[in-house]
């Protein structure tokens, strides 16, 4: 076995008074000087719960079965935190910590005595956070995700985190509900503690790790409250101290064929529209060559599987029961649509693994041959306006299909005139001003929500119509913008535009009234103008001024060095440093 990194630290004879200084004081809790210079492995524990982080506050329970393991397997817990995510509670955006939290943790991973750690997920961005980090080092490492909370039901009918809050202000502005009743329904919806129960963000990350290879089979969906969870804690434990003896590091696991696999499994269970910026993001600190088009070329042919919200019908425990992320999985490899060869944490190919699989419940996940909705990964998009955008195929239902897609001379294909909102602030502004006059033939186009412009992308492209159009049965109307949306929305936005307008994306030139086409079929998006009045309209006039003063130091360094979503939203200099770790630099 390799030399452990930890006796650098702990156990080096020939450098007395700093292995002192570095022993003494983690004996002062309780930790022998026997224990510490043992040659155990030293395995962290990365905490992303907390009483700010209520998705993951679960993992403060869950770390004591993870120690457990790690003692039972021969290791040495050391639990540190990881900076809190928190999705819905941080202000502006949750978007702008996944690099900084990024950022600390492998501080951390290089910096203390650690020979492998355990990564604690939940919560969207803590997913790819942690990966990424664990990207970047490599030193060995396994995520433990915390689970989704239990199904929530509200008026007798399944509450999805999320998907309830988007339904529910629909139905306040048409005035079928009322404020206390809006307020209900959203309770309702997080009856337990966990991750979101919908395939939102939270559960697609978490089930895409798994399909990585980064976590043990089921991990992804088991629900946070479940006894089967501690399980997985306890075996997350015990597994990462064999890992490190076996120096299974995160770059052995994340490979180009385990980034293709785990494209294909996202499309298959109707994942969020943030996977594929996640995604990238992990592979490049990966050192993993992994593109937009990546999740074009391989993702979007694979039909949706899974029937869970927002694309489908069911919650969290329904899709954990069914079969979870190895059912779809398996019928991924049954249809040649998976690499079987691909290592996983377990340090065995994800193959055999998927052979075992019982048969899934069918009214959850289907067989590959008979699918909810064929073709139903993203569309990666480009035209005039951007170089790059995406659309959640699987999202697009009847009603929208019939109202935009149902041309019989141009069927995939529809234009509407453009209603421009600087921001989420004036879109909740002007939205209802009647002045705008927007009707069944308009796209809502939302600019300044990019990693620059709000800082960190905002999830705000999943507009919702004027009330008046609401009252009439108008739930949803073509929506564009260069932020973000939860994945907890079902709205087939045209979303994640890059470039986005505060870095001279071609959106902070268009102007209500404009005419957009939108085709599906040859996948571009265009403002129609006549010929050549786009490029001088950008040649001639200045964008609108769309960043607001940064707040804080942090926004600004994040501005000063953030990339595109297209491309992950990286702190690009940080994208090099796999280099550093794959010449040992970093270890
Ligand atoms: Fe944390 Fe959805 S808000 S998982
Ligand atoms: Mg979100």
């Amino acid at each position: 076995m390799k030399k452990l990194r930890s006796r650098e630290w702990f156990d080096n004879p020939e450098n007395p008074d700093m292995t002192a200084l570095y022993l003494e004081r983690y004996l002062n809790y309780g930790i022998t000087r026997d224990e510490l210079q043992s040659g155990k492995p030293i395995i962290g524990i990365a905490q992303t719960g907390s009483d700010l982080s209520p998705c993951n506050r679960h993992h403060l329970d869950l770390a004591k079965r993870v120690r457990d393991g790690i003692r039972d397997a021969g290791g040495i817990p050391i639990e540190f935190p990881v900076h809190p995510i928190q999705e819905t509670g941080r202000r502006p955006t949750a978007a702008i910590d996944r690099n900084l939290a990024y950022l600390g943790l492998v501080e951390v991973l290089h910096g203390y005595p650690l020979d492998g750690v355990v990564l604690t997920t939940g919560c969207d961005k803590t997913t790819p956070a942690c990966l990424m980090a664990a990207g970047t080092v490599d030193i060995p490492a396994i995520v433990l995700s915390g689970g989704p909370m239990l199904d929530g039901h509200w008026q007798g009918r399944l509450a999805g985190s999320g998907t309830i809050i988007w339904d529910s202000r629909k139905r306040l502005a048409a005035g079928e509900i009322d404020y206390e009743q809006f307020m209900q329904a959203a309770a309702a919806s997080a009856p337990s503690v966990g991750h979101c129960n919908t395939m939102g963000t939270a559960l697609s990350m978490n089930s895409v790790a798994e399909a990585l290879g980064m976590s043990l089979p089921y991990c992804g969906s088991i629900p946070a409250p479940y006894a089967e969870r501690g399980h997985m804690a306890y075996e997350t434990g015990r597994r990462i101290v064999a890992m490190v003896a076996e120096d299974l590091t995160p770059r052995k696991v994340m490979t180009r064929p385990a980034f293709l696999n785990a494209i294909r499994t996202a499309s298959a269970i109707g994942a969020s529209t943030n996977c594929p910026p996640h995604l990238i993001a992990i592979a490049r600190h990966a050192g993993v060559d992994l593109t937009l088009e990546d999740w074009q070329t391989h993702g979007h042919d694979i039909p949706l599987l899974v029937d869970c919200q927002p694309a489908g019908r069911f919650l969290g425990e329904s899709f954990h029961r069914a079969g979870a992320v190895p059912a779809v999985m398996a019928e991924l490899l049954k249809a040649g649509k998976l690499d079987g060869d691909a290592i996983t944490v377990t340090g065995k190919p994800i193959g055999p693994i998927l052979e075992k699989v019982p048969e899934p419940n069918r009214e959850v996940i289907r067989a590959y041959a008979a699918p909810l909705k064929p073709s139903a990964g993203f569309l990666v998009l480009s035209g005039n306006l951007f170089d790059s955008a995406l659309l959640k195929t699987s999202v697009i239902d009847a009603d929208f299909r019939a109202r935009y897609l149902s041309n019989p001379n141009d069927p995939d294909a529809f234009e509407a005139r453009a209603i421009v909102f600087d921001g989420p602030e004036d879109y909740h502004h002007r939205l209802n001003d009647p002045a705008l006059n927007i009707d069944e033939n308009c796209i809502l186009v939302i600019r300044g929500c990019g990693p620059i412009g709000y800082p960190g992308s905002a999830e705000v492209v999943n507009m919702q119509p004027p009330d008046a159009l609401i009252q009439r049965g108008i739930l949803a109307l073509p929506t564009m913008g260069d932020g973000r949306q939860s994945g907890t929305s079902g709205s087939p936005s045209i979303l994640n535009v890059s470039p986005e307008a505060a870095a001279g994306g071609g959106l902070a030139w268009l102007k209500t009234g404009d005419t957009v086409r939108v085709d599906l079929k040859t996948r571009r998006v265009d403002v129609l103008l006549p010929a050549g009045e786009w490029e001088a309209r950008k040649a001639s006039e200045l964008p609108q001024p769309s960043i607001p003063a940064d707040q804080t130091p942090w926004q600004q360094l994040y501005r000063q060095t953030v990339g595109q979503l297209q491309t992950g939203g990286c702190l690009e200099a940080a994208t090099a440093f796999h280099r550093v770790a794959a010449k040992g630099g970093l270890r």
